[in-house]
């Protein structure tokens, strides 16, 4: 009885400082990530843009439902177009809620950059 809680005390013990240790290891140990490793990370514009825009602004985004937005850089700045987005307006939904704030910046920084080539 005695020795099978004591057993468990240790068990949940032992779990504890191995957490206890890899946070500490973590937070002592600043490493600069390398590029590979930031690009896994970072909010992907184009990806965004399948996932939450090509059913009306087209696969190229040549339009379709919505707008040609092929060379939206040309009229639009990164904060017109991060507006544009969470607010939606004249047939386009806002989404606000579904991006997360680096999400919307990549996919707004992204679309920016789409000038005449
Ligand atoms: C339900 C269809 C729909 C979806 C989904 C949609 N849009 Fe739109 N979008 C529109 C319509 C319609 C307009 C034109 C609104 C107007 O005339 O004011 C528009 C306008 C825009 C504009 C302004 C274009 C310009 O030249 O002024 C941008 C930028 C834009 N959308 C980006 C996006 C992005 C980025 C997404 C994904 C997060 C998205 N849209 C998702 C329908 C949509």
């Amino acid at each position: 009885m005695i020795e099978g809680f004591a057993h468990m005390t240790m068990r949940w013990m032992l779990g504890l400082l191995v957490l206890i240790l890899s946070l500490s290891a973590c937070g002592s140990k600043p490493s600069k990530p390398n590029d590979t490793q930031v690009a896994a990370v970072k909010a992907d514009g184009p990806k965004i843009y399948q996932n939450f825009c090509i059913s009306c602004h087209g696969n190229q985004l040549q339009g379709a439902q919505g707008p040609n937005i092929q060379k939206v850089g040309e009229r639009l700045t990164e904060e017109e177009i991060i507006k544009r987005i969470q607010k939606g307006g004249g047939g386009m939904p806002p989404f606000q809620v579904a991006l997360k704030e680096d999400e919307l910046k990549a996919l707004a920084a992204w679309l920016a950059e789409l000038k005449q080539w």
